[in-house]
């Protein structure tokens, strides 16, 4: 299993005021799943792909990724098991305005020690695999909302991480254009990678393999779901 997740609880704050965001979360998640995360507002999707994603740390249970048990990692090690191992796409894409779509590729592979020789070709194979050859030098404000979100997938993809983490990657698209990053994201889990998408929207989650529910911070329900979902349409053009 690349993610294992047992028991995880996060609170916010201390005393009367905190929140408890998760609860006893467990979920584990096995490489080609492609698992959608639906629930209310305020949850605790986000906190759980935050936990997932290794952008923070639960205050109780256990979180294996890839083998690695987190709990007992040291800052270093979490920061080169998030370098290698997980691509992160997010609902308002976060590029970076003063690069270019290539320069915002490129920027991963440092940290994941890429020798810079190769950072070029690996960055423009990437933009080739969401469709934008033709935009590699744009700047993110010339793009597309659709663009710049294939732009943020290129970036979780380029260094070929086994795990892909998506906070609402469609949020902030048209039906066609998200159609088209889910469309991708489908063809990650189907290259073998483990790929989880938060979503609000009930066709979008409809594309994954498997269905999680959550709410008040627990995960209620936790299904497969029909294969006619994810059946693949067109790559994005
Ligand atoms: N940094 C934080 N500090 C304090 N409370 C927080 C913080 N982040 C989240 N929370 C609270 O934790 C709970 C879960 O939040 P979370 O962001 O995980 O929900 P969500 O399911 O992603 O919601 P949404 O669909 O609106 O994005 C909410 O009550 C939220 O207000
Ligand atoms: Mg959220």
């Amino acid at each position: 299993m690349l993610i294992e997740a047992t028991r995880l609880s996060k609170r916010y704050g201390d005393g009367p005021a905190a929140v408890e965001a998760l609860r006893d979360a467990s979920l584990g998640i096995s490489p080609g799943e492609f698992v959608s995360i639906m629930g209310p507002s305020g949850s605790g999707k986000s906190s759980l792909m935050n936990l997932i994603g290794l952008l923070d740390l639960p205050d109780s249970g256990s979180l294996r990724v890839m083998g690695a048990d987190i709990g007992s990692a040291t800052v270093e090690r979490l920061a080169e098991l998030r370098n290698r191992h997980i691509g992160f796409i997010f609902q308002a894409y976060h590029l970076i305005p003063t690069r270019t779509a290539l320069g915002n590729v490129e920027l991963p592979m440092a940290y994941a020690g890429i020798p810079r020789h190769e950072r070029r070709a690996r960055a423009e194979a990437a933009l080739d695999e969401v469709g934008l050859t033709h935009r590699t030098n744009a700047l993110p404000a010339t793009m597309s909302g659709g663009e710049q979100q294939r732009v943020a997938i290129a970036r979780a993809l380029v260094t070929d991480p086994p795990i892909l983490v998506a906070d609402e990657p469609t949020g902030a698209l048209d039906s066609r254009t998200g159609a088209q990053v889910m469309d991708l994201l489908a063809n990650c889990a189907r290259a073998g990678r483990a790929v989880v998408v938060v979503t609000h929207d009930a066709a979008v989650a409809a594309r994954g393999t498997r269905l999680v529910l959550i709410r008040d911070g627990r995960i209620l329900r936790d299904s497969p779901l029909p294969a006619s979902g994810h059946a693949g349409q067109s790559r994005a053009a």
